[in-house]
C-alpha cells in the first residue's frame, strides 16, 4: 500500500468516555489513524461501535477526549476556533434534521459565507448550487419543498461554499433511498476529485465505504481492530475474526436484500 505523501489528519490514542463511575461507557478506546491529503478514509462498524464519537471529537463537537488530534502538523486545541471550521466541515446523516425548516436554501448558504467573511455572495451561491447539481431556482426553496437527496445536496453545498480542505461525513447517505444513495456518493466522488478534498467518512454500510474510500478502518466496541485498503476488504482479505464476521454479515445481508 503506497502511503500518501502529506499527512493531513492524525488521531493518536483518541479516547472518549461518557459519564463517570460504574455507569460510564468508553465509547472510543485508544484509536489511532492517519489520513493523507486528498485521501478518502472510511470508518466502518456496527451501530454503537463509536464511529460518530470519533467524528464528533475530530470536529470539535465533543471536547471531552483524551489523546491528540492533529490537523496538518499541529495538534488542535479542544475548543476549535472559526479558522478551524473554515478548513474542516461536517455533513450529517439526517438531511431532514440538519436544515432549519424556515430558512430558504440561499439563506442557509449565505449564512456560511457571512460567518467566514466571504465576498461575492451571489456568485458563490450560484456556483455551489451548480456544483452540487441543483438548478438555480433551488435558491428560493425551503427544506420541506425538497426531497431527501436534494436536502443532502444543500447540506453538502453549505459545507463546500466556504471551500474547506476536509469534509467529515457521518453516514451521509444512510437516510436516503438506495437509488439516491448512489447519486450522492457519486457527487461526493466528483467533488473530491475536482477540488482535491480530503474525506473522513463514517458508515455501517460496506458497499458505501468501498465505493468512496481507498482505506478503511474496521471498528468494534470503541476500538479500531484493523485498517486496510478498500480493495482488500472487497476481496475479503481481513485479519481479525470479528472483521470477517462483520463482512460476511454485510454481504449476506446484501444478498438477502437482492434476493
Ligand atoms: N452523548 C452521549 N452520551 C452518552 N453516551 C453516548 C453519547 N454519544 C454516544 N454514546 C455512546 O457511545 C457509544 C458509541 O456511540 P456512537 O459513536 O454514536 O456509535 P456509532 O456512530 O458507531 O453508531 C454508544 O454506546 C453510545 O450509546
Ligand atoms: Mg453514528
Amino acid at each position: 500500500m503506497s502511503l500518501p505523501t502529506e499527512k493531513l489528519i492524525e488521531a493518536h490514542g483518541l479516547t472518549v468516555a461518557f459519564g463517570t463511575g460504574p455507569t460510564s461507557t468508553i465509547a472510543v478506546d485508544d484509536a489511532s489513524f492517519m489520513i493523507g491529503r486528498g485521501e478518502a478514509f472510511g470508518l466502518i462498524g456496527e451501530s454503537g461501535c463509536g464511529k460518530s464519537t470519533i467524528l464528533r471529537a475530530l470536529a470539535g463537537l465533543n471536547p471531552d477526549y483524551s489523546g491528540a488530534i492533529l490537523f496538518g502538523d499541529k495538534e488542535v486545541s479542544h475548543r476549535r476556533d472559526k479558522a478551524f471550521f473554515r478548513r474542516v466541515q461536517m455533513v450529517f446523516q439526517d438531511p431532514y434534521a440538519s436544515l432549519h425548516p424556515r430558512k430558504m436554501v440561499q439563506n442557509v448558504l449565505l449564512e456560511s459565507l457571512v460567518i467566514h467573511d466571504f465576498d461575492n455572495h451571489q456568485e458563490r451561491i450560484s456556483a455551489v448550487l451548480d456544483a452540487v447539481g441543483l438548478e438555480p431556482a433551488f435558491r428560493y426553496r425551503y427544506p420541506h419543498e425538497l426531497s431527501g437527496g436534494q436536502r443532502q445536496r444543500v447540506a453538502i453545498a453549505r459545507a463546500l461554499i466556504i471551500e474547506p480542505e476536509i469534509l467529515l461525513l457521518d453516514e451521509p447517505t444512510s437516510a436516503l433511498d438506495v437509488s439516491v444513495q448512489a447519486e450522492i456518493l457519486n457527487l461526493l466522488k466528483t467533488l473530491r476529485r475536482g477540488r482535491g478534498l480530503t474525506y473522513l467518512m463514517v458508515t455501517h454500510d460496506l458497499a458505501v465505504v468501498t465505493h468512496l474510500c481507498e482505506r478503511v478502518a474496521i471498528m468494534h466496541g470503541g476500538r479500531i481492530l484493523e485498517e486496510m485498503t478498500a480493495e482488500r476488504i472487497r476481496e475479503g482479505e481481513v485479519q481479525e475474526q470479528y472483521s470477517r464476521d462483520f463482512l460476511a454479515a454485510s454481504i449476506g445481508y446484501k444478498a438477502m436484500a437482492h434476493a
